[in-house]
């Protein structure tokens, strides 16, 4: 089992979690906050720290922080340097981005962080965050070309410094072989750069290639180009089928699904007791805004949710109307959920509207549902969110993880010291078919 962690603004996955008792209210703009995620994710011995990133505001302000504020490279700098093992995972937009600018900037954190560096590779759709960056939308096909361009001239960037190339020979004075360093002359129809390339490649070679998307496209990147994806399943069932359906097409592209993980988000709310775990989350959801996810479940359910009471189950001539939304796959567990007669507050507390799956419950129930999902075949992995931060986040590493590994489904210790050697992949540095031609003798 991979597991990699992740903290939200800093705060988790809960819109009011900032309003936590003893949470840092501007955590989202606290690196400490983020090192010591970083720090507790390594205590656990998982693979990696992971950092989405959509620069731009498309929140309601009134109520929670931006969803991203810090730029992530940098926090993945900081985190290099307080930390050993733990794989780095950062994003960088092709939409928003050159590929020199991310070739120079990953290769900088692979090489700083000695070998453990992840290019989260995305498209972005938000619209908020696009028009930073240009006068309008792109066209959709055109920003997924434009993608397919940079992902190729990123890697054939990192190849254009051979492994062998840097002599550092003290006695000849030869600093590099300067044959083994190459322009690449990239010119696409979005993109152009000349490179090579100004820094070695790292101990992995270069960062293990992570995308998050979907979509047609967004698949097809995944399953052709990456190594890693970060996935939002919204039921197991739904991550069974994707699995099957991604390892079916990894095969197809002649790659080996063996060395493809798939991240599937997950939060966590751990407590002593499922009771009490149920609480915590309705506390949670009370300090976000509860009459907006009362108004989405009756979406879900297709029924009015004006005048409910929220402390009680959905009332018997509503029930009878009720039927789980076809456009949400998440509704029928929130119809199961209604149906056992659980009370509006405790319903929304399990879960069903949330970005995640939730496994809420004791550290041995929570550590069960990672069992059932992970042999039930769901790409061997999962992405980490705890529900309120950094207090959250402790629990998971000192409660749940020591039973994963009793249960020799974690690693208790690590082996390799690279991304790459934590995720089962080779060395890498560039496309594969890219060598770097010796153009003078030496
Ligand atoms: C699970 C998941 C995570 C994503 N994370 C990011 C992100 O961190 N930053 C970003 O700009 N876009 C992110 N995206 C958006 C994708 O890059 C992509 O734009 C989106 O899936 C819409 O596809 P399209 O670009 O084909 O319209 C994410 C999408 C998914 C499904």
């Amino acid at each position: 089992m991979h597991i990699i962690a992740q903290l939200p603004s800093g705060q988790g996955i809960e819109q009011g979690g900032w309003r936590w008792p003893g949470a840092d209210k501007a955590a989202f703009i606290n690196e400490d906050v983020y090192v010591k995620g970083a720090q507790l994710a390594e205590k656990g011995k998982l693979d990696g720290f992971f950092l989405t990133d959509s620069p731009g505001i498309y929140v309601d302000m009134t109520k929670m922080p931006p969803h991203h504020s810090l730029d992530p490279l940098m926090l993945t700098a900081l985190m290099a340097k307080a930390t050993e093992h733990i794989g780095l995972i950062t994003t960088m937009s092709t939409s928003l981005h050159e590929p020199y600018n991310i070739a120079r900037a990953m290769r900088s954190l692979d090489l700083m962080s000695k070998g453990r560096a992840g290019w989260n590779v995305v498209t972005t759709g938000a619209a908020p965050v696009l028009l930073n960056y240009y006068p309008e939308i792109l066209n959709h096909d055109e920003k997924h070309a434009r993608s397919t361009e940079v992902w190729e001239a990123v890697l054939k960037l990192w190849g254009s410094w051979h492994k062998d190339a840097l002599k550092l020979d003290v006695e000849t004075g030869l600093f590099a072989d300067s044959s083994l360093i190459q322009p690449i002359n990239y010119k696409g129809k979005y993109v152009t750069t000349r490179g090579p390339i100004n820094m070695p490649p790292s101990q992995q070679g270069m960062p293990v290639i992570f995308t998050a998307g979907g979509g047609n496209y967004g698949y097809e990147f995944a399953t052709t180009k990456a190594d890693a994806m970060y996935s939002n399943p919204p039921t197991l069932e739904y991550a069974i089928a994707f699995w099957k359906s991604m390892a079916a097409s990894i095969r197809q592209a002649g790659r080996n699904p063996d060395q493809f993980t798939v991240f599937n988000g997950i939060g966590v709310s751990i407590a002593s007791s499922e009771k009490e775990a149920l609480e915590r989350r309705a506390a949670l959801d009370e300090l976000g805004d509860p009459k907006s996810r009362w108004q989405y479940l009756g979406y879900m359910l297709n029924i009015p949710t004006s005048g409910i009471d929220p402390d009680k189950p959905i009332p018997a001539e509503l029930l009878k109307r009720a039927y789980p939304s076809p456009s949400d796959q998440r509704s029928q567990y929130a119809y199961d959920l209604v149906k056992k007669g659980f009370t509006v507050r405790e319903v929304l507390a399990h879960g069903p509207i949330n970005y995640h799956p939730i496994f809420l419950g004791t550290p041995e129930s929570i550590a069960d549902k990672f069992q059932q999902w992970f042999e039930a075949g769901v790409g061997n992995g999962f992405s980490v969110v705890p529900d309120s931060g950094l207090d959250s986040l402790t629990d998971f590493v000192e409660q749940v993880v020591p039973i994963l590994q009793k249960r020799g489904l974690l690693r208790t210790a690590y082996i390799g010291s690279t991304l790459r050697e934590h995720l089962g992949l080779p060395y890498q540095n560039g496309l594969p078919e890219q060598k770097v031609i010796a153009t003078s003798a030496k």
